[in-house]
């Protein structure tokens, strides 16, 4: 057999075996290996030529059927299943061999993983991968971190494979260490809290203005041609005309409202508190993820409270609402991360250029829009620009539409409609843009109670006071 494949995989699960067949359709060859055989036979049938596409269930055929430096690719869960890899993979690779773990890792795992191939003389990547299956297949999006002068090796395969915006490659180097995951994870995050809104904007489009599935879909799909242009806006808009085949009504309406998740959009949230940068759109959504959970609990609560009667408001005013609110409410959710991703560059050494994964976001990954390429022009317009809200290149569009976005979060509130997403980015908003917050109360309260001092607006210097009287 030969001994110089391009490039290896290990884990051959959905994402996995997309990615391969990618790979060899650039005219790369690649090796996949997998402990599951008939995953293993699957592969090397639907790539048709082994001379291409190989793969085998053991790991020494695995590695000595590929080039040096190897590069080698997990596509396996998140935890230690990837330990247990890399575990397997040691005692068979050479040094400057190179791993890069494409799943959803916590970046502290691939700091940790990094250090520790480092000794072995193991170059390792953590590789955020956005776009599913589908984009696993076409082309997703790459967001890798690690040894710069090791990438060089992976680039041109990666270049090859990634989404193509306009034919340029939706992939970049993003900075040293766990970069690419912590990216990744902020992607996450983001995408946590644009399907939140887009499900409250559904709601309320059925519950105030009495919406059909089939309006529903074309109202998201006429969206989808303006500025609200992204993967997420358009699959909701297939979603929403999708037939059931067990009941021949429509799918959505029998789906369970319960949420699952598998936790990147928590660790968002609470890596956002370390580093005290409020994410209060992303934050809701892990929310009311766990909200939906609480299925059992939320239909006993139901019985004992009433709550108002909807109040039905014009289709077509709704409708402009809606639209504007959602393009507000998803400006204020990418800025909100990217907040996020800047502060974190200061913090962990990233050196994140913001204007480059607004660049590889803007196709392939779940959270592709036509904003992103306002927001990449805006980076690049003051790579230093701390929350995207400062830039003068988004005053027009928050300013032209808040005002729909106050009336329908009042318009929710006093129809009882949870509309936490859309209330929260408002309201975030609302305290991001003044200059004067109430918080000087709660400081005196803290001098109060546990004198724990205060500054003044009027001179330097602390300052506490004895309060009781
Ligand atoms: C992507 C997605 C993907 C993620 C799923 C499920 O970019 O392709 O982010 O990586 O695993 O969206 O995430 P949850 O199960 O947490 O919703």
């Amino acid at each position: 057999m030969r001994n110089n494949y391009d490039f290896g995989l290990v884990g051959l699960g959905v994402m996995g075996r997309n990615f391969i067949l990618n790979v060899a359709d650039k005219g790369f060859s690649a090796f996949g290996n997998d402990l599951d055989a008939e995953k293993v036979s699957a592969l090397i049938k639907e790539g048709g030529d082994t001379e291409k596409v190989n793969a085998s269930t053991n790991a020494k055929t695995f590695v000595e059927a590929l080039s040096t430096p190897r590069k080698i690719m997990l596509l396996v869960p998140a935890g230690k299943v990837v330990d247990i890899v890399i575990e397997s993979l040691l005692p068979l690779l050479d040094k400057d061999d190179i791993i890069i773990d494409g799943g959803n890792s916590f970046f502290t795992d691939t700091d940790r993983r990094e250090a520790y191939l480092q000794e072995k003389g193991i170059h390792f990547f953590g590789a955020g991968v956005s776009g599913g299956a589908k984009g696993a297949r076409l082309g997703p999006s790459i967001m890798p971190g690690g040894d710069r002068e090791a990438y060089q090796h992976v680039k041109p395969i990666f270049e090859a494979v990634a989404a193509k915006y306009k034919g340029e490659p939706c992939v970049a180097y993003l900075g040293p260490k766990s970069a690419g995951n912590y990216v990744k994870m902020v992607h996450n995050g983001i995408e946590y809290g644009l399907m939140q809104l887009t499900s409250e904007i559904y709601d309320l489009l059925k519950k105030a203005g009495n919406y059909s599935n089939s309006e529903l879909h074309q109202t998201f799909a006429k969206w989808n041609e303006g500025r609200l242009r992204s993967f997420l806006v358009e699959i909701t808009s297939e979603i929403l005309s999708q037939k059931d085949d067990l009941t021949n009504g429509d799918l959505v309406d029998q789906i369970l409202d319960k949420a699952k998740q598998k936790g990147t959009g928590k660790w968002t949230s609470q890596n956002a508190m370390d580093l005290g940068i409020p994410v209060p759109s992303i934050d809701i959504a892990v929310s009311m993820r766990e909200i939906s959970a609480l299925k059992d609990q939320r239909i006993k609560a139901d019985e004992l409270y009433d709550r108002p009667e909807v109040a039905s408001m014009d289709k077509a005013k709704l409708g402009s609402l809606a639209e504007r609110s959602l393009f507000f409410s998803f400006i204020i959710t990418y800025a909100q991360g990217l907040h996020q991703l800047a502060t974190a560059s200061k913090e962990y050494g990233y050196e994140l250029d913001i204007a480059e994964i607004a660049r590889i976001w803007r196709a392939g990954c779940i959270i592709r829009a036509g904003l992103l390429g306002d927001i990449m022009q805006a980076f690049q317009e003051d790579g230093s620009l701390s929350n995207l809200l400062l830039s003068p290149r988004f005053v027009e569009k928050v300013q032209g539409t808040v005002d729909a976005a106050r009336e329908l979060v009042a318009y929710a509130a006093q129809n009882g409609i949870p509309a936490p997403g859309l209330s929260n980015s408002l309201t975030y908003f609302d305290a991001y843009t003044s200059s004067r917050l109430p918080l000087n109360l709660i400081q005196a309260q803290r001098d109060y109670f546990g004198s724990h001092t205060y500054e003044r607006l009027d001179r330097e210097g602390i300052f506490h006071t004895e309060w009781e009287k």
